[in-house]
Formats: structure tokens, sequence, C-alpha cells
């Protein structure tokens, strides 16, 4: 089913690592896709074929010694790639475009996370992206010690943000909080550490709802 309005629906979802946004992220795909709606979806860093090699590189726990700003324009360039091979052609298609991550978690990792001017950080997104924004943001909130357990438990192996210090986490949480507090009309703040059914509905409603908001 092809969405009644020109440029599509834009979802992405962001947290602290080890909230559980790959799970709720596909949970809401199937439920999207059996309510007959055209999905696609995709994650940053990757989503590309250009964009999963630097992914590779950007989570390689071995990689000790990436620069600042390496790190940051390997995200940025990640994100211009999947901008013109994904995102943009999958709205002009008026699909549904699930995007794990994206520029909120720019400011978060690298603006709060690792101190890089935060006006910087949006100026540098805003190149990129201009005025576009997601039509919603569904945010997993979750202490970072919780996140960083469950994704020790869950047998992945820990990659190089994963890694950082608890201060680095700490800062990146209270980053994503400060942004949803900012515009909280585009965010569902969902607690991580509630029960997955109770996650599941809530953000299935809230996700239905913002789409009769937007679209009518
Ligand atoms: P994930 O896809 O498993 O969430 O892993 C991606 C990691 O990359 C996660 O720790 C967040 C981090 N990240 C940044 O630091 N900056 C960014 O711009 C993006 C998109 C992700």
């Amino acid at each position: 089913m092809k969405l009644k309005k020109k440029n599509g629906f834009f979802i992405t979802f962001e947290g602290p690592d080890g909230g559980g946004k790959s799970t709720h992220i596909k949970l809401l795909a199937e439920f999207l896709k059996k309510k007959g709606y055209s999905v696609v979806l995709t994650r940053e860093p990757g989503g590309t074929a250009l964009g999963e090699d630097i992914r590779d590189v950007l989570l390689d726990p071995r990689i000790k010694n990436l620069s600042l700003w390496s790190e940051l324009f390997l995200y940025l360039s990640c994100r211009s790639q999947i901008l013109e091979e994904v995102i943009k052609p999958a709205l002009r298609s008026q699909k549904i475009v699930l995007c794990d991550r994206f520029t909120d978690a720019t400011v978060a990792y690298q603006g709060f996370g690792r101190k890089i001017d935060i006006d910087l950080i949006k100026n540098l997104n805003g190149l990129l992206v201009g005025e576009f924004k997601p039509d919603l943001t569904v945010l997993i909130d979750i202490e970072p010690e919780t996140g960083l357990e469950r994704s020790c438990v869950r047998g992945g192996k820990v990659d190089r943000i994963e890694k950082e210090k608890i201060a680095f986490h700490r800062r990146v949480r209270n980053g994503y909080l400060d942004l949803s507090k900012k515009e909280s009309k585009r965010f569902l703040v969902v607690a991580g550490g509630d029960s997955l059914e109770k996650n599941k509905a809530i953000i299935q409603k809230g996700v239905l709802k913002r789409i009769k908001d937007v679209l009518g």
C-alpha cells in the first residue's frame, strides 16, 4: 500500500546501546507490512554496500586509534550514502522508511559522548539532510549499565563503541533525553527496561497515531 502523502513517512529508532531497538524496529516492520504498508527497513551505520563496509571499521573493537574526526566523518559518510541510495528514493516512492539510528545518534554519541561541539554536529547533519527530519523518532531509553549488560548477555561481541567507559554512555543517554525534551512532538520515548510486549504495543499504537496525524 502506498501512502497518500507525496513524501512517504520516515521513522527512526534511537537510544543507548542494549535497549532492544533493533528487535523493536523489526517487530514494527512486520506489523506495518501486515497492515499493508510498503516498508523499507534499514540502518545506520550501514544500509548500503559502502555503509556496511564502513560499519565494520567503525565497530571493530581491534581499531583503537580512530581519531575523533575520522569517526565523525565516517558516520557522516554512511549517512550521505544511505540518504541518496535508500532513504530518499524510498520516500519518493511513498514508502514507510524505518531507520535504525540517524542524525540524533551523531548528536548523542559524537556530540554529548565525545564532546564535539553540538552546533557543529547539527550543522554537519544539516549539510547532509537540510531541513529534512524524521516524522517520528522512537527513543528506547535505558540506563547504560543495564543496556550494556544486556548486550553482553545477548552474546554479541562487544563492539568499539560499547567498549567505551560508562561515563561516555551516561553522556550519550543524557544527550538523547535532552534531544527528546527539546523536540517532544517528534519523539516517542519508551522505557527499554519494560517488557517487550508492553513496549511493542506502545510503539505500534504511537506509530499508527502519528501516521494518522501527519498523513490524515
Ligand atoms: P548499532 O547499530 O548496533 O546501534 O551500533 C551502532 C553504533 O554506532 C552505536 O554504538 C551507536 C554508534 N553511532 C554513533 O556513534 N554515531 C552515529 O552517528 C551513529 C549512526 C551510530
